[in-house]
């Protein structure tokens, strides 16, 4: 007050000296600026004095904060100037100043500090109360720029101590019912009046509540509570929100009640740390939320861990019972320790049981896959075992043709798939999904009865890798697999290569060419058929392309036809939905069908020719036996001369026995064969005794065969078959007796009969320790037979060791 009574008289003093210049006769005896400390309005024009002393030289006059153009400086007298100002700047902080200077003097100058500033602007007055014994406004206040003291502010009559920054409170009685609250603002540039109409009964913004502490701490809830200290909160009904908070997640919940002062928070994470904070309001005619308590932290109380969720899978004839790992938020403590049970459904009492370490969250289980078998696994921590999950493992079936299989793509990283609804699914469904092929630990989800589909992502899933969904009904017994899908998260394209190694074959102008089916596991998409190309490397138009039907992704040959002759480059890809890929090459020159026919045509001549030649040989060389078989001449008994003549080229005439050679004979195998000269088995046929005939009607006798023992081994061997003609020689009806004389077998030489074909497996495992002599007993004499011929093969080895 004393403050505004002096700026007053201070501004009637500065206007009576401004008026005295004025006039202009009167001039001020007293140096200095003028008028002196007044309030001027943003945007007035004014005009400041500087009246000199006697003696003074004026140099300059000016406002801080201006610049030149702004203002302008005149000279009224010898001793007085004058600077007009267009006041269009507020002052920054409490005044601007006016100074004046004097020529040579730095020290001496005159000035004053001019208010400029703007006329009381305040509003949207909004009054409250807090304590229920003040009403406490606010509202919007204008910088008026001029001192804080300039502008004053009055509530209910009653000034405010800092209503600049737009509060006031002032203790009141708080009745019910409508009052104006007003706020009178005013300084020397204007005046404005606001104010707000209110029953504060209705306007009650409270204060935090005070101490706000968890009184008992259980598993699941806790107790708060809090103090109020404005006594009049006690009487009225009081409605609290608790922001409880964990792990970044929050809730809220609501409690009233009159005075309210406490509240039983539920539905906590066992062995978990909250924060929480409490603000309350007004139950009738709520105004707004008071003030936020500090926060509060309790760590509840451990407890037994939350039931698993236990899913099995088949592999290699065992079960695996697996069971999600427990999350902190589940767990409720560390956990010790798994123990699954299992039993036949039929005989529960008689349980198996077995602990798993807490780290490892699966069993293998053999079990026998003809019966059911009851599954149930519990985790332990240190408060206790949780409630057990039970699974009914079902029969194994291996028919599951039934189940509908189709294929699926993903989207977005995952699988979104839907069934249709089952009856048998009362307790819902369960997807499981893993790799078609390769190492798999299988991932499940379970999905409400209500909802047939259900989105699969899991952080394990991989693009271009197959998947095998599986979808089963939950029942009251055992699950019942349902439908099944396959198919890629993402579909990628196969590697080049993928068909290595081509084969192939040419068919007169066509190739084929072909390929070993494509492993699941090469497999990074579906494939929906194959292409072959093919380019001339010599041509380029020459080229083309075949592809198999779309939809048989098993094709493992595509034939490209009436191809020239030519090299070739083969390309064959796979067709998929990610474009073609898995390229494989293969460069090849097609051999010429012309010179192929020719080459045909000189092997069947040169074999005719050879052949020709190899009977004319034969038939030279046994003209003699052949001339004797048709024109029998009359047999010599002096059979011991004949047989000892060793090295005898000829084919001796026999007088019973036939022997043939028959150009119309018909094509067979051929029994026997003797190939002169040639090293069979290390042992060398004397040429010059291919065969030896022996004439059996008259006698067999071991004796004279005997001469020929220093005579190298004959040995038979297959005969080379022949197109039009074969020399053979036929056994027909003949009962061989094999006399083996072994070293230790002399004594048992009897003869044994036996079939051709064992003769020639004999020879074939013919054993050099034994003297094997054929002998050839014709017993039935065939006439009608085009051709016989009885061969002796004598058989020597090298000597035997003794
Ligand atoms: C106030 O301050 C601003 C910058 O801070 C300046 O530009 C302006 O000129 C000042 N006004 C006065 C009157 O001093
Ligand atoms: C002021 O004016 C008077 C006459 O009016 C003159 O005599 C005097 O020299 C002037 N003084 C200055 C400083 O110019
Ligand atoms: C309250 O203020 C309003 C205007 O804001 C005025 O019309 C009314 O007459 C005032 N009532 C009282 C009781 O002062
Ligand atoms: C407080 O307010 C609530 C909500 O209106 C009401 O249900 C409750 O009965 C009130 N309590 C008392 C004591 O009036
Ligand atoms: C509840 O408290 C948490 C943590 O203090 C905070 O992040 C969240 O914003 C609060 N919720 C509300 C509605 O105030
Ligand atoms: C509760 O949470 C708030 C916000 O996250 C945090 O500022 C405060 O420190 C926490 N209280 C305690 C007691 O830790
Ligand atoms: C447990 O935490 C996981 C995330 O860590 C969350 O998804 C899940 O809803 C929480 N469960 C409960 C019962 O709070
Ligand atoms: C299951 O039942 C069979 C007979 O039905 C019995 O031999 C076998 O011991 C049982 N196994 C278990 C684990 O109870
Ligand atoms: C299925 O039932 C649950 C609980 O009853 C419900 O929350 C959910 O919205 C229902 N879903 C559908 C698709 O009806
Ligand atoms: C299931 O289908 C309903 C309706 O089509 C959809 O709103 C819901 O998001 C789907 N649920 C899942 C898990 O995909
Ligand atoms: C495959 O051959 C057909 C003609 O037989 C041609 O029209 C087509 O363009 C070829 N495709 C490619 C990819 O070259
Ligand atoms: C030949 O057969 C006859 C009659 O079967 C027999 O008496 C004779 O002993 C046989 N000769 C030889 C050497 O086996």
């Amino acid at each position: 007050m004393i403050t505004w009574l002096l700026l007053v008289s201070l501004f009637c003093k500065s206007t009576q000296d401004g008026n005295r210049q004025n006039n202009g006769n009167e001039i001020s005896t007293t140096a200095g600026v003028y008028p002196r400390n007044r309030v001027f309005k943003v945007g007035s024009r004014v005009t400041f004095r500087c009246v000199l002393s006697a003696g003074q030289i004026f140099d300059k006059m000016y406002l801080t904060g201006y610049n030149d153009p702004d203002m302008k400086t005149e000279m009224i007298s010898n001793q007085t100037y004058a600077l007009t100002v267009h006041l269009n700047k507020p002052s920054n902080s409490t005044c601007t100043d006016v100074k004046c200077h004097i020529q040579h003097v730095d020290t001496t100058k005159y000035g004053t500090c001019a208010h400029i500033g703007y006329p009381p602007g305040d509003v949207d007055l909004k009054c409250e109360t807090r304590d229920l014994e003040s009403v406490e406004c606010r509202w919007t206040a204008r910088d008026t720029h001029l001192a804080r003291k300039l502008t004053t502010y009055q509530l209910v009559g009653r000034s405010c101590v800092d209503g600049s920054k737009g509060r006031c409170s002032q203790k009141v009685q708080v009745d019910v019912g409508e009052r104006n609250w007003t706020l009178t603002v005013q300084n020397e540039l204007g005046k404005v009046e606001l104010s707000d109409r209110a029953d504060l009964t209705k306007r009650v913004h409270m204060f935090a509540p005070e101490g706000v502490t968890a009184s008992t701490v259980n598993a699941r809830s806790v107790s708060l509570k809090w103090v109020w200290t404005v006594q009049q909160y006690n009487n009225i009904n009081i409605t609290c929100q608790i922001n409880v908070s964990h792990d970044g997640t929050n809730t809220m919940s609501k409690y009233f009640g009159v005075g309210l002062n406490f509240a039983v928070l539920t539905d906590l994470i066992p062995n978990w740390l909250y924060n929480v904070t409490v603000r309350c309001g007004t139950t009738q005619n709520f105004w707004n939320w008071g003030d936020w308590s500090t926060s509060v932290n309790f760590h509840t109380r451990g407890d037994v861990p939350d039931a698993l969720d236990v899913w099995m899978q088949r592999k290699d004839g065992q079960i695996i019972i697996t069971w999600k790992m427990l999350l902190a938020n589940q767990s409720h403590g560390d956990i010790t320790d798994y123990v699954v049970t299992w039993a036949n459904t039929t005989e529960t009492e008689q349980q198996n049981r077995r602990k798993v370490a807490h780290n490892k969250h699966h069993l293998s289980l053999s079990l026998d896959t003809t019966k059911e078998y009851t599954v149930t696994v519990t985790a332990s921590n240190k408060i206790g075992r949780s409630s057990p999950s039970t699974m009914i493992v079902p029969r194994f079936s291996p028919d599951t043709s039934r189940v509908k299989t189709s294929l699926i793509t993903g989207s977005s990283g995952g699988f979104s798939l839907s069934w249709s609804a089952s009856p048998v699914a009362s307790c819902g469904y369960i997807v499981d999904w893993c790799p078609t092929s390769g190492h798999c630990s299988v991932e499940w989800l379970k999905v409400p009865p209500n909802e047939t589909n259900a989105s699969v992502f899991s952080k394990n899933l991989k693009d271009g890798v197959r998947y095998s969904l599986s979808i089963y009904a939950c029942t009251q017994g055992a699950p019942v697999l349902l439908e099944r899908r396959e198919g890629y998260v993402r579909q990628e394209r196969m590697q080049n290569r993928l068909f290595d190694p081509l084969e192939w074959k040419q068919q007169e102008s066509n190739v084929e060419v072909s390929w070993i089916p494509i492993p699941q596991t090469s497999r990074t998409a579906f494939i929906q058929g194959y292409i072959l190309y093919w380019s001339d490397n010599n041509d380029n138009n020459n080229n083309g392309n075949v592809s198999t039907d779309l939809g048989n992704p098993e094709a493992t040959s595509l034939t490209a036809r009436n191809l020239k002759i030519s090299s070739y480059t083969f390309t064959v890809k796979a067709q998929t939905a990610v474009g073609e890929c898995g390229d494989t090459s293969l460069i090849l020159t097609l051999d010429s069908l012309t010179d192929d026919l020719i080459k045909t045509l000189l092997i069947s001549l040169v074999t005719v020719f050879s052949l020709l030649s190899l009977i004319t040989v034969i038939c030279y060389r046994h003209w003699a036996c052949i001339k004797q078989t048709v024109y029998p001449p009359v047999p010599k008994p002096l059979l011991t001369e004949w047989l000892t003549s060793p090295g005898e080229h000829s084919c001796h005439p026999l007088p019973v026995d036939q022997c043939y050679y028959s150009e119309a004979d018909i094509m067979d195998i051929p029994e026997l064969h003797c190939k002169s000269g040639a090293p069979v088995n290390g042992y060398v046929s004397h040429k010059n005794i291919p065969f030896v005939f022996a004439q059996t009607p008259n006698g067999y006798y071991n004796q004279p065969l005997k001469k020929f023992t220093p005579e190298p081994l004959i040995l038979p061997t297959t005969t080379i078959p022949s197109q039009s003609s074969s020399f053979r020689c036929v056994f027909p009806n003949l009962s061989y007796s094999l006399i083996m004389q072994t070293l230790d077998q002399q004594s048992k030489s009897a003869p044994d009969p036996l079939e051709g074909t064992d003769i020639e497996r004999n020879w074939n495992g013919y054993q050099p320790q034994s003297h094997t002599i054929f002998s050839l007993n014709q017993t039935n004499e065939d006439s009608e037979s085009p051709m016989s011929c009885v061969s002796t093969y004598i058989l020597f080895p090298q000597s035997p060791s003794t």
